[in-house]
């Protein structure tokens, strides 16, 4: 069941947007299908209403119409992966600004947002450390058999392929770096002094990232340009035994290429905390040689939920509050 609640603070303050007096009190809705741990939603009650504004709380929705009506009044709206749409835009006549609590913003019509004068952030590097972590968990799942009786093989002394480095790319590279692990990484828009000061080493292609890695783990995000991007001749160029580790978005994957792939190379392994669209077939046809978990959950501890959730509290209150823009991703 959906729950949807309206928090007001006690002593209520007019809000200012952009120095202009306005007659209500603005609200900001709270939208988790997924719910940030309580703790988190504590704290970001807390933010709100200290700076004189009101909360309204949707989790658990299933129905899309739950959350059309949750921003009929909003001000500002926080989401995880929710799917803010136009549809949800169009519902919202008073929206300001959405911030993502998280990294991926692919969950946002950047467009309609943008259409409308709507401010999107995200709060970047907030659940990085929980997202590395589970990475690097990950790897050591399905080199232990998923747990399961029979001999296993340790990451130690392998190949780590990390493809892009960015927050969460760095963290792993380091936790893979501190268990023995040789630690490549292939990310053209980084700076490249990075790779140096983390003595990390930098591959020219993606696809030499591939071939050297007894271990790719992804941190691209879901764009136009890398939907898709992984597929059949990708993952063959990895080594005999490889495991490819995906806790950045399904959409990345070629689900055709990833299954004609599985099929060919009977040795590489696929896990991951995003299931796929044809999840079913790909446990069907390969077995423990696939993993998913069964709802994403590279973010989901109290520590990333209360750091991502307090931040984005914080920039929707600085931004309806002082018009701060830093963090806007649609600029
Ligand atoms: C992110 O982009 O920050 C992660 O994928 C976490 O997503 P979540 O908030 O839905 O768990």
């Amino acid at each position: 069941m959906p729950l949807m609640t309206v928090y007001r603070p006690s002593t209520a303050k007019k809000a200012v947007f952009f120095n202009d007096l306005i007659d209500d009190t603005m609200k900001i809705c709270v939208a988790t299908e997924k719910p940030f741990a309580r703790a988190a939603v504590d704290g970001i009650r807390d933010i709100v209403e200290k700076a004189g504004l009101q909360m309204s709380l949707l989790e658990k929705y299933t129905d899309k119409a739950d959350l059309l009506s949750a921003v009929a009044d909003a001000d500002a709206l926080i989401v995880r992966s929710d799917k803010v749409t136009a549809e949800v835009i169009d519902a919202a006549p008073q929206l300001k600004i959405v911030v993502r609590a998280g990294a991926g913003y692919d969950n946002v019509d950047l467009e309609a947002c943008t259409h409308r004068g709507i401010v999107v952030m995200n709060t970047p590097g907030q659940n990085s450390n929980a997202v590395a972590e589970l990475a690097i968990g990950m790897m050591i799942y399905m080199a232990r058999n998923q747990f399961t009786p029979g001999t296993g093989s340790e990451i130690s002394g392998k190949r780590l392929g990390i493809q892009a480095y960015g927050n969460v790319g760095r963290i792993v590279a380091r936790y893979g770096a501190a268990l023995g692990m040789k630690v490549y990484a292939f990310d053209p828009y980084a700076n490249p002094m990075l790779f140096d000061a983390d003595q990390v080493q930098a591959v020219s292609s993606v696809e030499e990232l591939y071939a050297c890695s007894d271990y790719l783990s992804i941190h691209i995000p879901a764009t136009d340009q890398t939907r898709r991007s992984i597929g059949y001749d990708l993952i063959c160029r990895m080594p005999k035994g490889a495991t490819l580790v995906n806790t950045a978005r399904k959409e990345v994957i070629d689900e055709v290429g990833l299954i004609r792939a599985l099929e060919e190379r009977p040795d590489i392994k696929y896990i991951t905390d995003i299931a796929a669209d044809a999840q079913a077939t790909l446990n069907e046809k390969f077995g423990k040689r696939v993993f998913a978990t069964a709802k994403k959950m590279g973010a989901e501890t109290a520590e990333a939920n209360i750091k991502a959730g307090l931040a984005a509290a914080s920039q929707a209150v600085d931004f309806l509050l002082h018009g701060n823009r830093k963090f806007q991703v649609n600029k």
